[in-house]
């Protein structure tokens, strides 16, 4: 480096932490989210700069051309996956993340190792810390890459159809492999005497990581998916972090660290609003026994759009709850028309925010703000409870778990003490849902068959489309 880059590249890595901070504060309202992504891409974008400057004279045909194949498949990825496959595509970049991390301590120690004259321990090639930030970073990079890879199978239904694979004395195998992992991690850095014996156990520890990363996620179910994604997420960054101690990268390190804690507690944010501890999701094997797909049904009443209609038009509160359904629909556009003649009409009008709602953190968050609904009439779980008592009608649209009362009510049920949305409190509840299939517990919603509840048999968009007809024509 010469000496301007010595006094820029700093103060680049200085002000591209300062963005991610700021990022994660603005990350966590959706009014100032797109700012925060904004923010968080400029010090993505600073730490590259001086990632260069600092590195001085290297060959810029490979970065152009690596910014352009990796700019283009982002860009197609993100044009194209729906909003629905959005945890798919988080755990893929995940495990891109892990594996770069990875590669590139690897990549560290084998060209110190190579270097003329070089011989002995990983120790003595690169020092006691970073020998051991070495393994660290190869064993949580493998475990996050393989794991990841899963995750994204699981999720898309390609490994037994998204159900836990459940092997015999699982924990055994895995506590065993685990204690193996390290141990060749901590053989590598203190243990091996050559260049060679040092470059045979990271290998030998990485193929380990590989494993451990398949056999640590398999048992885990679909529904639990989100939660080891967003687990996988913090890997990666502690993964990235350790890497930074490698290869002496600060803001790889700050970042690495920013990563790894926000993946850890929105993971644990999304336990408790499950009622799940994070040892329970990831011991695996919820959805197995309990998830059968639904139960018997008895005195369910439904109706048509029309006759909700009649209801609707003179209520003078309603309460709309989205779901995962609403999504799969894409019927955001469709409910906020439809909000939108209620207010016409004289109704307050409100969005229900259950925490877990959907596939991923914020889903419903985001799918109503594509369609401008205010920010001020989302409500979230704690805050909209108390009101469903004095709501007129509530709107279940493609929401199934989050409303459903045997998690007060039915000590056996899977999903018991999940904090839900308490419509069933409300004078009449529409369930707008296409037949009475299960939601990801895999369970019967009691909701159902409650006097107070009607359901309106559909595609989500369509009936809001009907529901929109018929308040027009009234
Ligand atoms: P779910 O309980 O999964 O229910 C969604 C319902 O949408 C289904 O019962 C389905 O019924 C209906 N549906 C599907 N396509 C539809 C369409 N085109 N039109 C109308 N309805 C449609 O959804 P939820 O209430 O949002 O609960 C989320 C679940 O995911 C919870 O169990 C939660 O624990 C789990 N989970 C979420 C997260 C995050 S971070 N959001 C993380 C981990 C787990 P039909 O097939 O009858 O239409």
């Amino acid at each position: 480096m010469n000496s301007l880059s010595s006094m820029v590249v700093p103060i680049l890595y200085l002000l591209s932490a300062v963005c991610f901070i700021l990022a994660l504060k603005l990350l966590a309202r959706v009014r100032t989210a797109r700012r925060g992504n904004l923010l968080a891409a400029i010090g993505m974008l600073l730490a590259i700069v001086g990632t260069l400057l600092e590195l001085g004279l290297i060959d810029y045909r490979w970065i152009i051309l690596g910014c352009l194949v990796g700019g283009v498949l982002g860009a197609v990825a993100a044009l194209r996956v729906p909003m629905t496959a959005m945890p798919e595509m988080v755990a893929l970049l995940n495990g891109c993340g892990g594996a770069a991390s990875a590669l590139v301590a690897l990549a560290y120690y084998f060209s110190q190792a190579v270097e003329p004259g070089r011989v002995g321990s990983p120790t003595e090639v690169l020092g006691g810390a970073q020998a051991i930030m070495v393994a660290a970073s190869v064993l949580i990079g493998g475990v996050t890459f393989s794991g990841s890879l899963v995750a994204y199978a699981q999720l898309q239904g390609k490994i037994l159809g998204g159900r836990p694979v459940l092997l015999p004395l699982r924990h055994v195998w895995n506590a065993a492999l685990l204690l193996a992992t390290l141990g060749l991690g901590g053989y590598f850095a203190f243990g091996a005497e050559t260049i060679e014996g040092g470059q045979t156990l990271v290998l030998v520890e990485t193929g380990a990581s590989l494993v451990l990363g398949v056999l640590l996620v398999i048992p885990i179910g679909g529904a639990d998916m989100p939660v080891v994604i967003s687990l996988l997420n913090s890997y990666s960054g502690l993964a990235a972090s350790a890497t930074g101690f490698v290869i002496g990268n600060n803001v790889l390190i700050i970042s690495g660290a920013l990563v790894g804690a926000s993946g850890i507690i929105l993971s644990q944010i999304m336990c408790a609003a499950m009622n799940r501890s994070l040892p329970n999701v990831l011991l695996g094997g919820f959805g197995t026994a309990e998830a059968s797909g639904g139960g018997e049904y008895k005195n369910v009443r439904s109706c048509t759009a029309e006759e909700a209609a009649l209801v609707l038009e003179s209520a003078s509160s309603v309460i709309v709850v989205p779901g995962y359904g609403l999504a799969v629909a894409q019927a955001q556009h469709a409910v906020r028309e439809l909000c939108e003649l209620l207010e016409r009409r004289g109704a307050q009008v409100r969005y229900a925010i259950h925490p877990v709602a959907g596939r991923m953190p914020g889903h419903m968050n985001v799918l109503l703000a594509e369609a401008d609904v205010p920010y001020e009439q989302l409500v979230e779980m704690d805050k909209i409870n108390p009101e469903f008592k004095h709501t007129d009608v509530v709107l279940v649209i493609g929401a199934n778990d989050v409303v459903n009362p045997a998690a007060l009510t039915d000590r056996s049920s899977p999903i018991w003490g999940m904090p839900i949305l308490e419509v069933h409190n409300a004078r009449s509840v529409f369930v707008i849902k296409r037949s009475l299939g299960a939601g990801y517990a895999g369970i019967k919603n009691e909701l159902f068959e409650r006097p107070n509840t009607m359901m309106i048999y559909g595609d989500a968009k369509r009936v809001v489309q009907d529901l929109i007809k018929e308040l027009k024509q009234t």
